[in-house]
């Protein structure tokens, strides 16, 4: 459910007209729905709360870091998951609560570690013995003891896409599962640490709800084990991972995770903390672009837009599916074309949709790609010297550019010529 409609044949979000925010901000530019933030936000907070879980839901920065979009999500009560210290700042910037925000992540450096446990987040979720030993060192050299939780790699198959699944033991993440007990035991001696909890995230867009429970499953063992040790666990960290709708899946509702959750860790007296990204994000969110040139090709036809995989990688990179279809709403029964849709950028990848069925669209006509809030903009780059896109978040009538769109001159002021090309002029 999202808030992009046709109204008088025009696309609109909420209730501003596609077309207006093109002409303010010029194409292409990602724009983001207030409501569908709101709306995805309240529906899984409520159904985490209705199986009566104690949960904190912290936003997953990495799927959209600006900090308006942070910021919605903040003032309806959501936290942080940060996973650098660039997002650590975003979310702070967006006036999360530091006791709101936790910190995820593979390879933080001891700048990092020290910036976050000056800043008092709520835990850092820890991958290794060496972050482990780093982080007490940090934390102890301030006086204090970090709350921590251990991140462990459950290896189940999240039966999702190669490059987005985290919870295999080849995987890089997390500590293995046979070892956790041992390294707790290494933590729990540590004097900057204090254990607080286990974390797990097994990866992304999963469709299933079957890899989830085998993984909490786990967790609940190891929790058994730990507090058999004498480790107090009372925080469990799930991650996010549950999958949206692109094309034809249907991924599990909000309320069925979280029965999911309560039938394996409900009775454990544990906080919940869960780092949805994607669900909150993908649907409020689409890229709009203006067509240049229809080509027509050999044996197809050609839509060429002026978005490009620099702005929105996913189909390059994953071959995702991410729904396309014009701003001006076609006549109902109108023709249809089979298309590829491509961007500008010199290199085959560079093609959003292959033999797509679209009405017949002109230069200079509107389109749009869908569900496109999580990890469009995000991870955009300027390949090409292709200037990032505008980011503009609409509230029922009214619309914000909460990113501009950098000036090449902006673009080329971090680049210099060293001395030894000499002066000239
Ligand atoms: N927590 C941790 C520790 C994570 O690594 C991730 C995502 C999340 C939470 C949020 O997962 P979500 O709820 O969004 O599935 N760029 C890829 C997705 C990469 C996900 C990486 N980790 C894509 O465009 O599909």
């Amino acid at each position: 459910m999202n808030h992009f409609h046709y109204l008088n044949g025009e696309l609109h979000a909420e209730s501003v007209a596609i077309s207006r925010i093109a002409a303010r901000v010029g194409t292409p530019f990602y724009c983001y729905s207030t409501a569908t933030l709101a709306r995805h936000y309240t529906v899984f907070r409520d159904a985490l709360a209705a199986a009566g879980l104690d949960a904190t839901v912290c936003f997953a920065c990495k799927a959209n870091p600006n900090i308006a979009v942070i910021r919605t999500l903040a003032e309806l009560g959501a936290g942080a998951d940060v996973v650098s210290e660039g997002e650590l700042r975003q979310a702070l910037a967006a006036g999360v609560p530091p006791a709101r925000i936790v910190f995820s992540g593979v390879g933080k450096t001891r700048h990092e570690l020290e910036f976050a446990v000056a800043k008092g987040i709520l835990q850092i979720n820890v991958e290794s013995e060496p972050e482990l030993r780093l982080l007490s060192e940090v934390a102890a050299a301030r006086g204090i003891r970090m709350p921590v939780s251990i991140r462990v790699n459950p290896d189940v198959d999240a039966g999702t896409h190669a490059k987005i699944t985290t919870g295999k033991k080849e995987n890089k993440f997390g500590i293995e599962w046979t070892r956790a007990r041992e390294v707790y035991g290494l933590a729990a001696g540590l004097p900057g640490i204090e254990v607080v909890g286990v974390a797990c995230h097994i990866g992304s867009q999963l469709t299933e709800l079957e890899p989830f429970r085998d993984a909490f499953v786990r967790v609940r063992d190891l929790v058994a084990m730990l507090r058999a040790d004498g480790i107090q666990i009372r925080r469990l960290d799930l991650g996010g991972g549950l999958g949206v709708p692109y094309e034809h899946e249907s991924p599990p509702s909000p309320a069925a995770y979280a029965e999911v959750i309560r039938a394996t860790l409900g009775d454990l007296n544990c906080r919940i903390i869960v780092e949805p990204g994607r669900l909150l994000v993908g649907n409020a969110g689409i890229l709009v672009s203006k067509v240049i040139y229809v080509k027509e090709g050999a044996t197809r036809t050609f839509l060429i837009v002026d978005a490009a995989m620099n702005d929105l990688m996913r189909p390059a990179l994953y071959d995702a599916h991410h729904a396309i279809f014009p701003v001006a709403e076609p006549a109902a029964g109108s023709a249809r074309i089979e298309v590829d849709v491509v961007g500008p950028v010199c290199e085959t990848g560079d093609t959003f949709a292959k033999q797509r069925s679209l009405p017949p669209m002109r230069a200079g006509d509107l389109l749009v790609f869908g569900t496109a809030g999580a990890y469009g903009a995000a991870m955009s780059s300027t390949y090409n010297t292709r200037p990032l896109i505008p980011e503009v978040l609409v509230k029922d009538d009214d619309f914000a550019v909460v990113r501009a769109r950098p000036s090449y001159e902006d673009m080329l002021a971090l680049e210099s010529l060293p001395d030894w090309f000499g002066h000239e002029g």
